[in-house]
């Protein structure tokens, strides 16, 4: 089925998104992980973070409370979850489907593989039978992990419980994914385990783990870890979702005549990249601290209507805004001149090889946009003529589409709509709130 996105007009008014999907899945885990019982405020009730709970009580952890949210834009919000976790050595042995979610897919080996006995099978959707697991499967084995993988390389991942030692590894690239299933797993082994980042990425877990007890250290790109015999943590908040809010500062900055204010959401650096490219595209969008809320940086943005020029992004800002990179191309085919994204190979592993998904869209809609082996060239003319986008089951290419169409001359339809419930399933009716009752789709 299609859903039309129509360039109805200006987005004004304030909008607090749902909460952050990567520390709602941490906040799941590290709960899982510890004794006694912890409470999460505002945890995200999306699909991928649902898998996430679901596993965590396959493994053994129960859950309880998680009242829906009410009111405007808490629809995908669960208040007050209360999770009693299993302990560290605690997981009972499980097959575990993880749906749609990489982030589950790489983190959760981590804790299972240091287990003294067991075995843990991962499975999940198509798109996660193309998800890459080596990158967690190498250094795993370097540290004693028993775990075998399709072709290698791909899901299903299976892992059973051994004895683990510390290792210092070396990313060959920037991810927060493989980095938290390694401090994961250096909760677990025998001595220091160390992980050094070529470039800074989310670090949403060294913070929880933290929090939780454990003993973090971090010294220039290194974080390392102790094992520790117990996590404990009472309560956890998570901010609303920065990756979420883009969507609509970027829609605010392309729709003329849009005020659009963004309340409570995650500020943390490793994730804001975004607001760095688009401010060098001249982008109006004003950030206000406001503090932190649970170990994380928050605040409140605005963003206004605003006339852009192409800019270069690359090297250390990809990880910053890998989950916005998308985004930045859609805004540059409004931007006057060209726009470069380099380094940024690793979009083409996400939920779809976004650098043929977002090229192949923008395109599809009057879009300039050439592709590399590692991101894209994007020629700015001005605007969009509007057309059809297969969100092609990734659920950021769906809400790209969207915004494109709200931008757009003649409107787009969006096939595969539904893909936006992995991280933000109440989209539309936000998107319908900035618009003034819900006249932006169809
Ligand atoms: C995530 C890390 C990023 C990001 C993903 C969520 C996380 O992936 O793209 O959406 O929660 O750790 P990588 O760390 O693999 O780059």
């Amino acid at each position: 089925m299609a859903t039309r996105f129509e360039p109805v007009g200006a987005l004004r008014g304030t909008l607090r998104p749902p909460p952050d999907k990567s520390i709602s899945h941490r906040a799941a885990l590290i709960a899982a992980m510890g004794e006694g019982e912890t409470t999460i405020e505002g945890y995200l009730d999306a699909a991928d973070t649902r898998s996430t709970l679901a596993a965590i009580q396959t493994l053994g952890a129960s859950v309880s409370g998680g009242d829906p949210g009410t009111g405007a834009g808490q629809g995908a919000v669960k208040r007050e979850l209360r999770i009693r976790g299993v302990g560290m050595r605690g997981p009972q042995e499980a097959g575990i489907d993880v749906g749609n979610a990489g982030t589950l897919l790489r983190l959760l080996p981590g804790w299972l593989a240091g287990q003294e006995t067991g075995a843990w099978t991962l499975d999940g959707d198509a798109s996660i039978r193309r998800r890459p697991v080596d990158r967690i499967v190498e250094p795993l084995r370097e540290m004693g992990a028993e775990l075998s993988c399709r072709e290698g390389r791909l899901p299903p991942l299976e892992v059973s419980g051994s004895p683990l030692r510390g290792i210092t590894y070396e990313m060959p690239i920037a991810s927060a994914q493989v980095k938290s299933c390694l401090l994961f797993a250096g909760l677990l082994a025998e001595g220091e385990t160390k992980v050094i980042e070529p470039l800074s990425s989310r670090d949403h877990s060294e913070r929880m783990l933290a929090a939780a007890g454990a003993e973090i250290q971090r010294d220039g790109q290194a974080v390392a870890v102790q094992p520790v015999g117990r996590l404990e943590i009472d309560r956890i908040v998570v901010p609303a979702d920065f990756s979420s809010a883009a969507f609509f500062i970027v829609a605010a900055l392309l729709v003329e005549g849009s005020d659009v204010g963004i309340d409570d959401v995650g500020l943390n650096p490793t994730r804001t990249g975004l607001i760095d490219v688009l401010k060098r595209m001249g982008a109006q969008i004003e950030v206000e601290p406001g503090g932190e809320e649970g170990g994380e940086p928050i605040g409140t943005l605005v963003a206004r209507s605003s006339k852009l020029r192409g800019t270069e992004v690359g090297g250390a800002e990809v990880p910053l805004a890998i989950d916005e990179l998308p985004l930045v191309a859609l805004a540059a085919c409004f931007a006057e001149g060209t726009t470069t994204i380099r380094d940024a190979a690793e979009l083409r592993r996400k939920e779809s090889d976004r650098i043929e998904t977002v090229a192949t869209a923008l395109n599809a809609l009057g879009g300039k946009v050439e592709t590399t082996a590692d991101g894209m060239a994007i020629e700015g003319t001005g605007g969009l003529r509007g057309g059809s986008v297969n969100a092609a089951g990734d659920h950021r290419i769906a809400m790209l589409g969207a915004v494109a169409g709200l931008a757009s001359k003649e409107g787009v339809e969006v096939h595969g709509m539904d893909a936006a419930a992995v991280s933000y399933p109440g989209f539309e009716a936000d998107l319908a709130a900035l618009l003034g009752g819900g006249t932006g789709t169809s």
